[in-house]
């Protein structure tokens, strides 16, 4: 059996010390052990993008990240994209006004993804976000909403930051 290793782990701002397998993924830690239980669980090997939460600002898939590689990172998770006062991040809001969920179960992790594709600039067509957003399935097929909430997502995070 493998020994325990300390890590400390700064999720959604907040600092957190456990000590822990070093086989345990991110997604087991953050679900598990810091009942940050928004980010879901779907095939725990690379292929629905529900894990898909942002370390140091970059997106991943957390069921194929060890904790012990976020050990003094900055994990954000979708508890943490709103801001203090309850303000949801644009692109929740746009989910919402969009429509863009049926059931919800692969929403965090497509809202996590969209807000790394509008960072990294891939939402200059419908093509390109589809691509981009490829890697999040959603099994209730709400493709064409989540495309035009992602669209309009960006069109407001680009005004506001001009
Ligand atoms: S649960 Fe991680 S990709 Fe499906
Ligand atoms: S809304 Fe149900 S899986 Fe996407």
């Amino acid at each position: 059996m493998a020994k325990n290793i300390p890590l400390h782990l700064n999720v959604n701002n907040r600092d957190f010390d456990v000590t822990l397998d070093p086989r345990v993924t991110l997604l087991d830690v953050l679900r598990e052990h810091l009942a940050l239980t928004g980010t879901k669980k779907g095939c725990d090997q690379g292929q629905c993008g529900a894990c898909t939460v942002h370390l140091d600002g970059e997106r991943v898939l957390s069921c194929l990240t060890l904790a012990a590689q976020a050990h003094n990172r900055r994990v954000t998770t979708i508890e943490g994209v709103a801001k203090s006062d309850g303000t949801l991040h644009p692109v929740q809001a746009s989910f919402l006004k969009h429509d863009a969920f049926q059931c919800g179960y692969c929403t965090p992790g497509q809202i996590m993804s969209a807000i790394a594709c509008i960072k990294e600039g891939h939402t200059g067509s419908d093509g390109e976000i589809r691509e981009y957003m490829s890697g999040n399935i959603c099994r209730c097929g709400a493709y064409p909403h989540i495309v035009d909430a992602v669209k309009e997502a960006a069109e407001n995070i680009k005004r506001e930051s001009v």
